[in-house]
């Protein structure tokens, strides 16, 4: 699809993007890197970073991107990653929040380590990134856009009550900082995708994939780069009005349409 933005739009901006090697934070971040701005990615494994820095290299040349481990759960590893990012780029201008993960569980059923597992990596990675990008960038520059990725959390989430309780956590976070932090020139929104075909929902049963896609008014599952494309949207300029906001993209699956059939499937 034909870029629906201007050329060079982020020439000069760097983007920290959490899970960047992958699925949407790779999407967003190639999208980043083709309107002209260079990118630091970081998640676990090697593996997906080694993946995510080929491809970012084939769109933006070899110095757009700088790839780092990290596992945003653990405090010390996320201020050693916003360290090496600023000490590589010298700033950042952008955050997108993207790490994240959860399975689908009945809520009867679910144990404490299951539950603090996804609380941990969802409510708190997020909370430790952002803590630690604002003080150590985006205050002292005083200038930033931080986009954190929810999910479709509308009707709550039956069927992930983990999750969705994460995600609430994230969005009334995206609230309060961007109250609080607009006086030093920083904008916070939250993107909740529905149902978007990735490498995240790759490990779904395909049976539920199948109903997940059907269970929206547009009839299908999005994709990773329309995820990105709105992402890119909110850290924009162009978009220079808009804090404190949750956008969804979801095909109407908010509205209508239930996903998880929880009392068949889990
Ligand atoms: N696809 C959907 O339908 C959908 C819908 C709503 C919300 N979301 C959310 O959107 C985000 C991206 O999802 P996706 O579909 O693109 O799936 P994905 O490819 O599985 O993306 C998740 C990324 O997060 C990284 N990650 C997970 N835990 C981490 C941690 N503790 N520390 C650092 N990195 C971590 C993973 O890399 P490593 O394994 O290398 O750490 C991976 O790159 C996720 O937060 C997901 O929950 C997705």
């Amino acid at each position: 699809m034909s870029l629906p933005f201007a050329p060079g739009l982020f020439l000069g901006q760097v983007a920290l993007i959490t899970g960047g090697g992958t699925g949407i934070g790779l999407a967003t971040a190639k999208r980043f890197v083709e309107l002209g701005g260079r990118v630091a990615i970081a998640s676990r494994k090697e593996a997906n970073l080694d993946a995510g820095t080929r491809a970012l290299r084939e769109v933006g040349g070899p110095d757009c991107v700088y790839a780092k481990a990290c596992d945003t759960r653990e405090p010390v590893q996320v201020d050693a990653l916003v360290d090496a990012v600023v000490g590589h780029f010298g700033r950042i201008d952008v955050l997108v929040n993207n790490a994240g993960g959860q399975f689908p569980t009945a809520a009867q059923h679910l144990a404490p380590k299951g539950w603090e597992a996804v609380i941990r990596n969802n409510l708190n990675g997020t909370w430790f990134m952002t803590h630690a990008v604002a003080n150590k960038a985006m205050i002292p520059q005083k200038r930033g856009r931080i986009v954190n990725v929810i999910a479709q959390i509308y009707r709550g989430f039956p069927g992930m009550v983990h999750t969705g309780a994460a995600r609430a956590g994230v969005e009334n976070m995206t609230k309060t900082l961007a109250v609080e932090w607009a006086p030093h020139g920083m904008r916070v929104n939250a993107v909740a995708p529905g149902f978007i075909k990735s490498s995240g929902t790759d490990q779904y049963p395909p049976e539920l994939v199948a109903k997940a896609a059907k269970a929206c008014p547009l009839r299908r599952g999005g994709t990773p780069d329309e995820v990105a494309r709105l992402i890119l949207v909110l850290a924009s300029e162009q978009f220079d009005f808009v804090t404190g906001e949750t956008w969804y993209i979801d095909g109407g699956q908010k509205l209508w349409g239930d996903v998880w059939q929880f009392e068949d499937e889990v």
